[in-house]
């Protein structure tokens, strides 16, 4: 059985007071929630403050994303082991936005997911095709492209920690979700494809999380679906009332 990951990316949203008035209100909404793990993404400045916050509540927190190296005359960049060290657990890696503004490459996610990994981190890799990509029929072969580049190198069983993201481009802050036959078709898709790098058993572990315009509205009938094991949430993540009711969505 695969353990549902609600998380949510903040962005470059919240001052550090809003973090964590936040955390506060959002607490106590969530405190009976069982079976879901549950995973904020703050900006960087906020990591140590929110996973202090809620330290013993079963709240992960997330970076936004990584440098690969473990150190190093990288000026205004930080490792995985630092995101560590400030009690993050995971690190969203190639988000669409940071492959469209900040030049990220399938290689440069391989090397990130690779360092997260060996800094004992969870990788959230992120991947999905772009509206023009999807008018071309092109969906599977890019998201089939960004999975394997993203894993080139990884094996099972530590591959399995890996949670992939899978989010259409198209469907990120734009109110456009993407219908539940749409995201599952993609999403039993990847987990073809990571059967043939990992075999089945190893496939059927990795969580596979639906990203783009995720609401209170539309989860549970993403969730109903064999291969959607989560939701990685922008916009609706912003709200303690409309985050808790996503990640009680059942
Ligand atoms: P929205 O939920 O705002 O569409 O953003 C999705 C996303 O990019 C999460 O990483």
């Amino acid at each position: 059985m695969r353990t549902p990951v609600i998380a949510g990316n903040w962005k470059m949203y919240k001052t550090g007071g809003e973090s964590a008035a936040f955390v506060k209100e959002f607490l106590p909404m969530v405190a009976g929630v069982k079976g879901v793990e549950i995973v904020l993404a703050p900006p960087f400045p906020w990591l140590g403050l929110v996973a202090s916050l809620t330290a013993g509540k079963k709240i992960g927190v997330a970076s936004q994303n990584v440098h690969f190296a473990p150190e190093g005359a990288y000026t205004g960049e930080v490792s995985p082991a630092m995101v560590k060290d400030v009690g993050a657990r995971y690190a969203i890696i190639g988000h669409s936005e940071r492959r469209q503004y900040f030049a990220e490459t399938d290689d440069s996610v391989n090397r990130k997911v690779k360092a997260v990994l060996a800094a004992g981190l969870v990788p959230i890799l992120c991947l999905g095709e772009t509206l023009a990509e999807r008018e071309a029929g092109k969906t599977f072969e890019v998201a089939g492209r960004q999975l394997r580049a993203g894993l080139e190198g990884i094996a099972a069983p530590d591959g399995t920690k890996v949670v992939v993201a899978y989010e259409p481009v198209w469907a990120i802050g734009t109110g456009k979700t993407a219908t539940p036959g749409q995201a599952q078709e993609v999403h039993a898709f990847l987990r073809k494809t990571l059967a043939e790098l990992w075999g089945s058993g190893a496939a059927d572990a990795v969580r596979i999380l639906y990203g783009g315009s995720v609401k209170p509205e539309n989860i549970a009938a993403l969730m109903a679906n064999a291969d959607i094991d989560g939701a990685l949430v922008g916009g609706a993540s912003l709200k303690p009332a409309t985050f808790a009711a996503i990640v009680k969505f059942k």
